[in-house]
């Protein structure tokens, strides 16, 4: 069984990340519109990488003997400044995000759950994987200035970091 604490605090974290992949479906469409079509095939594999960290969590709770009961969710950003924007708040989200992981870690640790303390294990080094890659993606941004050339670039770069998911045929 799973303590009460572990298992609110769990389905708070599943919340979040449907509501990641929600942003980033969001962030993806915008790009697809806006003429930056590596990006949105980026972010829609992204998307989809979000839900699998929501299903994860879920049957995680559920293997437990608890029930991960879907909370509503907010309406996501349907405006950006630029490409640029939305990777910065990207990473603010991510960052975000690891600290939510990290008190969740906390709980189960305080209530002696050491069995989710390990399964977050996974979830605390995905959070070092994905703020280290969207650093180094606004570190690219950077030295590409505002340059055409140099963003058209970026966005071929994005392309090729996507892999094919069934969600989109592989052909978004
Ligand atoms: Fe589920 Fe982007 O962390």
């Amino acid at each position: 069984m799973i303590a009460k604490k572990v298992e609110t605090a769990l389905i708070n974290q599943i919340k979040l990340e449907e509501q990641s992949s929600r942003i980033y479906m969001a962030m993806a469409s915008w790009c697809e519109v806006n003429g930056f079509p590596g990006a949105a095939r980026f972010l829609y594999t992204h998307s989809d990488e979000e839900r699998m960290h929501m299903t994860k969590l879920i049957k995680y709770v559920n293997d437990k003997g608890g029930y991960a009961v879907l909370q509503s969710l907010e309406m996501p950003d349907d405006k950006f400044q630029n490409l640029f924007d939305v990777f910065d708040k990207i990473l603010k989200h991510e960052e975000f995000i690891t600290e939510s992981i990290n008190e969740l870690y906390e709980i189960a640790f305080k209530e002696r759950d050491y069995t989710t303390s390990q399964f977050l294990q996974w979830y605390i080094e995905e959070q070092i994987e994905e703020e280290s890659m969207f650093k180094g993606i606004l570190d690219k941004f950077r030295l590409a200035g505002n340059q055409t050339g140099g963003l058209f670039h970026l966005d071929k770069e994005l392309d090729a970091l996507s892999v094919a998911t069934p969600a989109d045929g592989g052909n978004v």
